[in-house]
């Protein structure tokens, strides 16, 4: 029972609550209950789901509370309505809702003041609370991206990124051998995560930075998108469907020049930054035109944790430090993705940059459990959606919390999304005798 646990956890709370408020303060009453995109819930649908989920674990398990409001809890089931069902749900109006996940945070806060930290697995070193602070965190993003989704002027704001400079070389080589995959000792990782285990990598190379927006130009100047031979046969599939021709949010004027829209705001794409709204299928092209591939997770997972010199996975590229300023684009501190080089103390031990943060990056994996797995807390988080047609995106983006991303933490998704702030960086095989 540490009192300072316990005030990291409601610093923690507070944080997450501010973002909430934040993103769903910015905009009138008419556009916190409209459907900005069927891939996206109206923003006053993820308010309310973030209150009942922290009502399900803070206030009715862990505080061992009656329910406040039992009948709105179907409305904010996310299995229950698909995203482009909610608008047309009876859900609270955006007062009631904001009443609503205040009253909850309360007996939250009260359950935090009474419950020992410890003697049960779910609050063992306050695991529930960590779990809702992530999940907050996640809707944030998830509101993030629905922001992006919006037309009209902007309404967020935030300084821009720290500037790059050119790394001293495009890629490194990751020798042969095994390496601790996952953990089992980070108090707070979700149970995709788990456990920690041994796994066997080939000797590959990966680039040093995410694809740009100034190479993934010249592979759709090249025509790329007209190519067939570049595509695997579900992504050509998807890309004459969708009609794809561009990544999204791209437009050109009529001498070619490519603009970016970001968060309503239109402006000439940034040579140096990387490629951010491409789907999986588009990354998979790009790699093959390039003359490259995607690295596999565990490819991804060793290239940002594993330390050549002691054989230790950290905890971060950068050591076991928490994330600061300095070494990665987190938390929604800025607006985009920033140029390469921008983040020199972010770099791993093997001098790969910027894997944690400024995109999300999209690997050759699909989505599954590791070795020893086990469902905990509940199986609607990981389990259910195992073996499905997802792929696993790693790293965080700009718009993720640091609360809610370590070096161990997966995402996943579909591989034809791109409102998520996905991009990816290149990995090719090495060859027997290959140095660096
Ligand atoms: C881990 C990002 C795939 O948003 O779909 C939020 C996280 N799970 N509420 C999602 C999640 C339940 C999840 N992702
Ligand atoms: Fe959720």
């Amino acid at each position: 029972m540490s009192p300072d646990l316990r005030t990291t956890v409601a610093d923690l709370l507070s944080a997450s609550r501010a973002r909430s408020t934040a993103l769903t303060d910015a905009v009138d009453e008419a556009d916190l209950v409209a459907q900005h995109s069927p891939l996206m819930s109206p923003l006053v649908w993820d308010l309310a789901h973030i209150g009942s989920q922290e009502e399900l674990w803070l206030v009715r398990d862990v505080g061992g509370r009656e329910p406040l409001r039992p009948e709105i809890d179907g409305l904010y089931d996310a299995f229950q309505h698909s995203r482009a069902s909610r608008v047309a749900l009876p859900l609270l109006t955006p007062s009631e809702t904001r009443r609503y996940v205040a009253e909850v945070r309360d007996k939250a806060l009260d359950a935090l003041a009474r419950t020992p930290l410890t003697g049960r697995r779910l609050v063992e070193n306050g695991f529930a609370f960590g779990m809702i602070v992530q999940h907050e965190q996640q809707h944030d993003e998830t509101m993030l991206a629905t922001h992006q989704l919006r037309t009209g002027p902007a309404v967020l704001h935030a300084d821009p990124p720290p500037s790059g400079s050119p790394l001293p070389v495009r890629e490194v080589l990751v020798p042969a051998g095994g390496f601790t995959m996952g953990t089992s000792t980070e108090p707070w990782a979700l149970d995709n995560e788990r456990p920690a285990h041994a796994t066997h990598v080939d000797a590959f190379w990966i680039d040093t930075a995410p694809v740009t927006n100034g190479w993934y130009a010249e592979f759709v100047d090249a025509g790329g998108y007209d190519q067939p031979r570049w595509w695997s046969e579900a992504g050509w599939r998807h890309r004459v469907d969708a009609g794809l021709v561009a990544p999204q949010f791209w437009k050109r004027d009529g001498s070619g020049q490519w603009y970016r829209r970001t968060f309503g705001v239109l402006a000439p794409i940034v040579v140096d930054e990387p490629v951010v709204h491409v789907s999986c299928h588009e990354a998979d092209a790009f790699a093959a035109w390039a003359g490259k591939r995607l690295p596999s997770e565990a490819e991804w997972e060793k290239a940002a944790r594993f330390d050549p010199v002691s054989g230790r996975s950290r905890r971060y590229p950068w050591g076991d430090e928490d994330p600061t300023p300095e070494h990665a684009n987190l938390g929604q501190r800025h607006l985009r993705p920033a140029p390469v080089g921008a983040y020199p103390r972010g770099a791993s031990a093997l001098g790969v940059h910027q894997l944690i943060g400024d995109v999300w990056e999209w690997t050759s994996s699909g989505w599954h459990p590791y070795p020893g797995y086990e469902t905990f807390p509940y199986p609607e988080y990981s389990e259910v959606f195992f073996g499905g047609d997802y792929r696993v995106l790693r790293g965080g983006s700009f718009g993720t919390d640091p609360s809610a991303l370590r070096s161990t933490f997966r995402n996943w998704d579909h591989p034809i999304r791109r409102q998520i702030f996905s991009g990816f960086r290149l990995a090719r095989d090495a060859a027997p005798g290959d140095v660096h």
